[in-house]
């Protein structure tokens, strides 16, 4: 009991953050969308919420699952991704297409969960080992200078002179080793390490037994190496070592009902390009699963189900849906109807304007233009892109966006390529100088492309 809530409570930074929050910093690296960042921002928040809730009323709080609908290339994966890596909530993102296609058919969508799960249990895993870790690596210090110093642990003298000048050796060797004097020093291990804790659990899936055959594989592979030596390096010991230990100072069962808490209660399923699965089977050819039974069989996931998993039963009741899609030729009313129920808030997400793009390629941390920066610089290469610049190239995204295909945002990463394209071809040859890219640069390079329909639907 106290195992299962309290760490769990503490180790989601998640559970902290106000909507707002969750909000600027969705800034950080997406422009606009402010609707869909709100949006999701009170979903996230509202599942916070209902843990607070005593236990009766909680259990009747079911997620509002969202679907995001907009244009391609606005921000949706993007959203997701960055959700994602802010909070500590298990997350996958699956493609729904993926679920049509006929290399799967028969695998279910219950390896969504499958998976969720799994990323719970190496994230929670991960967590209680960054716990241990000082306590981990002092033990394996000892455990490599024991290697080092062979005879020294093995002789139990009682001769107390003795021991000083052994205890004074260990500590010489211990210095070294901390300085990265030994790292290459080859020693010898007997691989006596167990396989890691082998679950050959339900055999329900294709993957399930998958997994099951490689683990019998290793079984036998390591009852082959047990009590064998090995030459190995110090570097490549402490690595073993770490995993041993680490493994030893986890509590398995621990890892497993905490991380089965964070995904029933915490779990986020991203499922992209849900309007590929919308629409009626007309549209479906061939040996293509049926969109419509990809439909029928997401929906008991999403309306609250029990999967088994290698790990135990999932209820997916609480776990929160998200689902984007372009809806370009299909509308979210052509979801079957008790799927549309389950996703009850829509958000759209807006058209990028010139405006939208200028941003981009300026405020995100991880901004196209920085990316280019910092690559070249590992050339010598200083490349400073002025704001009419930027101005002008995302001018030009715009208006090959709508004279073409109107791919958002992407069109930024096709420009750029062209517009440095002969920058990173000879940069070796710049070594030392700084370029300016300039509007008159930037024109220089684009315009007879964009003037050029031709050209521009082959290149850009
Ligand atoms: N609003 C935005 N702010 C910052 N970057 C963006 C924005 N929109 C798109 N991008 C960038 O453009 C690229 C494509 O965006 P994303 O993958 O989110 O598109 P999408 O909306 O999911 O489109 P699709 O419907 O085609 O899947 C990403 O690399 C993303 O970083
Ligand atoms: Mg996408």
């Amino acid at each position: 009991m106290d195992n299962n809530i309290v760490p769990v409570e503490k180790a989601f930074n998640l559970d902290d953050m106000v909507p707002s929050q969750i909000v600027s910093e969705l800034n950080k690296y997406v422009i606009g969308q402010d609707k869909a960042k709100r949006t999701i921002a009170v979903a996230i928040r509202n599942r916070t919420r209902r843990k607070r809730l005593p236990d009766n009323i909680r259990d009747e709080v079911y997620p509002k699952n969202i679907i995001m609908i907009g244009p391609t290339g606005v921000g949706k994966t993007e959203i997701a991704r960055r959700i994602a890596r802010l909070s500590n909530a298990p997350f996958i993102k699956v493609e729904a297409t993926k679920f049509t296609e006929v290399g799967y058919v028969g695998r279910d969508v219950e390896s969504m969960i499958k998976d969720l799960m799994g990323s719970a249990v190496s994230m929670v895993r991960r967590e209680l080992a960054a716990k241990n870790e000082e306590k981990v690596k002092a033990v394996v210090e000892e455990r490599l200078i024991d290697l080092l110093i062979p005879s020294m642990n093995k002789n139990g003298s009682a001769d107390a002179q003795f021991d000083e000048a052994g205890r004074q050796a260990r500590e010489l060797v211990r210095e070294k080793l901390r300085k990265g004097e030994f790292e290459n020093t080859e020693v010898e291990v007997s691989m006596s390490f167990r396989p890691k804790s082998v679950e050959i659990g339900m055999v329900g899936s294709m993957d399930d037994f998958q997994n099951a055959m490689n683990n019998i594989g290793n079984i036998f592979q390591s009852a082959q190496n047990r009590g064998k030596k090995h030459k190995i390096t110090i570097k490549r010991a402490r690595e073993i070592f770490m995993e041993e230990e680490m493994d030893r100072n986890i509590d398995q069962d621990k890892v497993v009902d905490l991380a089965k808490e964070r995904t029933e209660q915490m779990g986020i399923v991203f499922i992209d390009e849900i309007d590929k699965i919308a629409g009626k089977n007309g549209a479906t050819s061939g040996p293509d699963v049926s969109r419509e039974g990809v439909q029928r069989d997401i929906l008991p996931i999403v309306e609250g189900t029990k999967v088994s998993t290698k790990w135990g039963v999932i209820d997916t009741a609480h776990i929160l849906f998200i689902a984007a899609g372009a809806f370009h030729v299909s509308k979210p009313s052509d979801l079957i109807p008790e799927l549309q129920g389950r996703f009850p808030l829509r958000v759209e997400l807006d058209d990028l304007s010139a405006d939208d793009f200028f941003r981009i390629l300026s405020e995100p941390e991880n901004a196209i233009t920085l990316q280019y920066r910092e690559l070249l610089k590992t050339e010598g290469v200083d490349v400073v892109f002025t704001d009419p610049a930027l101005r002008r190239i995302s001018e030009i995204a715009y208006e090959v966006n709508s004279r073409q295909e109107n791919i958002g945002a992407r069109r930024l990463y096709t420009i750029m390529e062209i517009l440095l394209e002969e920058l990173s071809f000879s940069a070796d040859q710049l070594s030392g100088q700084t370029i300016t890219i300039t509007p008159d640069y930037v024109n220089e390079r684009l315009t007879d492309v964009v003037k050029n329909q031709d050209l521009t639907r082959y290149i850009l």
